[in-house]
């Protein structure tokens, strides 16, 4: 999304900045190899059965009224399933993963992260961490936000984008960032796509926890499903009438106040600064860094909501504050884990380490592999993006590819464009061999060659 590389890790934002905007602006085919045709005013209908029930156009009504299960031992049984069920939503894998639609870009291992929700699982890092931040404001506001966890991931755009001020010529809605089931329904790429529903239902205090996914390059802190967590509190005027300071610095005292006591709660003493940033959905907009291990990290974004989406929702009178943070950024230094692929092991080794309840454990690896580097070389096309190469590149090698970089780029007079990538393979849990890295690579080839419209070299 907007948040490129640069030091942000996995807690990519949602914001703007010019500079970012010039980078992805450089990539102005949303469609790309995955979809050739512009994907609005072709007259796509939405999914009826997203659309209607729960899921998208009203996919929390239902659900906030019906209690989440406990966290769900169902999960393994999902892994594989054709049919999902998230918060009473049924979900066939025909809908959300259509390869011949050119509105979809959707692929077969994203459609498997859904419904997994490791926030949900108490002996899982991601669900320890839910679990400490929940433990915060249940002490520090007796119980008063009320928690959702179980919301359906499909959404539609209106939510994803309109709902929270994102412009229409935002690049976070174009196809190479964001995953569209079609042209009006993505897989929520922020937790904030919920804020305004629910403030339509009436909440004031509210905690919205679930997975969210970007297409994006590959490294050891980034992948294209995570987990965040986004909180709201609304204020009514008689909460700061008596304060002596207006609306807005009342509610953006009491976020930094309230934040700074959760990294507290989370990291212990630390030094923290506050540093003003963009986000469409507030004003003003913070982000929360603290000092840990010799280096100052980014730990969350939040600010004062735009007025006009309280006034949009029926809540005209009242100010609020906002913050959404990157769970698996914030496990990956609590608990010591070095690779965000870690995060989706179900070997033993990994599971095993952690217990409910028992926040900040440190990780032990088991063994490090080693790594197999291979590169690939390749013309590139006027549509061509890095975000589609991993695509391939992750559709192919799952899980074993480790980091896709970038290492050489040049442009030859007749105006073409050549781009070397290294491949880094590596198991998290065994040793490749080298035939099958061989082979891997060899799939690579064909699957970039056919899907990307390069020319090898
Ligand atoms: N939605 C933002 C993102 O995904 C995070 C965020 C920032 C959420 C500020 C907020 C907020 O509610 O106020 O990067």
């Amino acid at each position: 999304m907007l948040i490129p590389r640069s030091s942000s890790c996995c807690a990519r934002a949602l914001r703007l900045s010019t500079h970012h905007h010039a980078i992805h602006m450089a990539v102005p085919s949303l469609l790309s190899s995955f979809c050739h045709l512009f994907p609005r005013g072709h007259g796509f209908k939405p999914f009826p059965q997203f659309l209607s029930s729960s899921c998208s156009a009203s996919p929390l009504s239902s659900l906030s009224s019906v209690p989440s299960p406990k966290p769900n031992k169902r999960v393994k049984t999902l892994v594989a399933a054709a049919l999902l069920e998230i918060g009473g939503v049924k979900i066939a894998k025909d809908d959300v993963v259509r390869e011949s639609d050119p509105t979809n870009n959707v692929p077969d291992n994203i459609f498997s992260k859904i419904g997994l929700q490791l926030h949900r699982r108490d002996t899982h890092p991601i669900g320890i961490l839910k679990n400490a931040i929940y433990d915060y404001f249940d002490t520090n506001y007796a119980s008063k936000f009320v928690k959702f966890d179980d919301l359906c991931p499909i959404v539609s755009v209106q939510q994803n984008f309109d709902e929270v001020l994102v412009p229409a010529d935002h690049v976070s809605r174009s196809y190479n960032d964001t995953y569209y089931v079609n042209a009006d329904t993505v897989l929520r790429c922020h937790t904030s796509a919920h804020q305004a529903e629910l403030l339509r239902e009436g909440h004031s205090h509210f905690l919205v926890t679930g997975d969210v996914y970007r297409r994006d390059s590959i490294d050891s802190t980034h992948y294209p499903v995570f987990h965040q967590m986004e909180g709201v509190r609304i204020f009514s005027p008689d909460e700061w009438k008596d304060s002596g300071t207006d609306a807005t610095s009342y509610a953006a005292m009491d976020l930094k106040k309230c934040l700074e006591g959760l990294a507290r709660h989370l990291f212990g003493a630390v030094e923290m600064r506050w540093v003003d940033t963009y986000f469409p959905f507030t004003n003003p907009s913070f982000e929360l860094e603290i000092y840990f291990q010799e280096n100052w990290m980014e730990v969350l974004g939040c600010g004062v909501t735009e007025q006009d989406i309280l006034t949009r929702n029926g809540r005209k009178d009242s100010v609020a504050w906002a913050f959404g943070l990157g769970l698996e950024r914030l496990a990956m230094v609590l608990f010591d884990i070095p690779d965000i692929r870690l995060f989706w092991s179900t070997d033993q080794r990994f599971t095993s380490q952690f217990s409910e309840g028992k926040l900040g454990v440190k990780f032990k690896p088991f063994s490090k592999f080693p790594p197999c580097y291979k590169d690939i070389s390749f013309w590139i096309s006027d549509s061509f993006t890095e975000n589609n190469l991993c695509e391939v590149v992750r559709g192919v090698a799952g899980d074993l590819v480790e980091e896709v970089k970038l290492i050489d780029n040049f442009t030859n007079k007749k105006g073409m464009t050549s781009q070397c990538y290294r491949i880094t393979y590596r198991s998290m849990e065994r040793s490749l061999t080298d035939e099958e890295i061989n082979q891997l690579q060899w799939n690579v080839r064909e699957a970039v060659q056919g899907k990307l419209y390069v020319t090898l070299r």
